[in-house]
């Protein structure tokens, strides 16, 4: 891909920014998600977490994004079969939806990426497994991004984790480096094998997100265009932190100035 080019190492002043960038994202992702309830709209999604970036002094690298036209929102919303890249509209969710919201921030340069999925209500068994196999997925990835390791190591922990499940990761859609933007090198696959590719080295900063389909890997895109659904119709999840690589390990940057979660707050059902 055009956008698998230059592998930026960051030093302590540029991954202190893209804390601060991936903090300002988390508060605009636990907005959202607070939001998140039946009869709501994608659209209305969309001007919560335009209203915190903007609070912030931030605004959403998606906005523009070049594709088949510029992406026409801050932020995705992907309902139920729709994998990544939903644009927010006139949709309503409804009660036993799952969402997926994915947002970007750009702040004094440098940006946070991030996304998870969500049940609207009540939602049935397979999906909060669904969900649940797709997080844990993104957890495993993130312990393995510490320096000395592969990136073999982080897509395999990520195949393990979701395959062990019955589940399947997309094999078009990747993870990215990220940092002045959006998407650096390296891509990082979903899928991989163990102690293969690229050395992790302490000051990169990757955007790992698996994306994650229920009975097949096949997906198409809509005729919007942007929209990337599964081809068998079946619901799909993506979560996704923003990483820095440290000497100590792995650094998530796109949470809460508390270290926590932006869609891990009390009164909210996974
Ligand atoms: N998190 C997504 C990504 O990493 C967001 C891109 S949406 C776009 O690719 F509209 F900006 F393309
Ligand atoms: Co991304």
């Amino acid at each position: 891909m055009s956008w698998d080019r230059q592998i930026n190492i960051k030093n302590p002043q540029e991954l202190a920014v893209m804390r601060e960038a991936g903090r300002i994202n988390a508060e605009a992702l636990a907005a959202v998600a607070a939001a998140i309830a039946p009869g709501v709209t994608t659209g209305e999604l969309n001007e919560i977490a335009e209203s915190v970036l903007k609070k912030y002094g931030a605004y959403s690298p998606f906005k523009n994004y070049p594709g088949p036209y510029p992406y026409p929102a801050s932020i995705c919303t992907s309902v139920n079969e729709e994998l990544v890249h939903g644009i927010p509209g006139n949709r309503k969710l409804k009660n036993g939806d799952i969402i997926s919201i994915d947002c970007g921030s750009v702040f004094k340069g440098y940006v946070g990426d991030a996304a998870f999925t969500m049940g609207v209500g009540e939602i049935t068994k397979e999906n909060k497994k669904l969900l649940e196999v797709t997080e844990k997925a993104l957890f495993a990835g993130i312990n393995k991004l510490k320096p000395g390791n592969f990136l073999g190591d982080v897509s395999a922990a990520v195949q393990n984790v979701v395959e062990s499940h019955n589940l399947h990761v997309t094999r078009e859609y990747t993870g990215h480096g990220v940092g002045r933007r959006m998407h650096e090198g390296p891509q990082v696959p979903n899928y991989g094998t163990p102690g293969k590719g690229m050395l992790l080295k302490a000051g990169m900063t990757i955007a790992l997100e698996p994306m994650v389909l229920i009975g097949t890997n096949q997906t198409k895109v809509t005729p919007d265009e942007w929209t990337v659904v599964s081809l068998n119709g079946m619901n799909t999840a993506h979560f996704e932190h923003s990483v820095a690589i440290t000497e100590t390990g792995p650094v998530i940057l796109t949470v809460l100035a508390d270290g926590q979660n932006p869609w891990d707050f009390a009164g909210q059902s996974k």
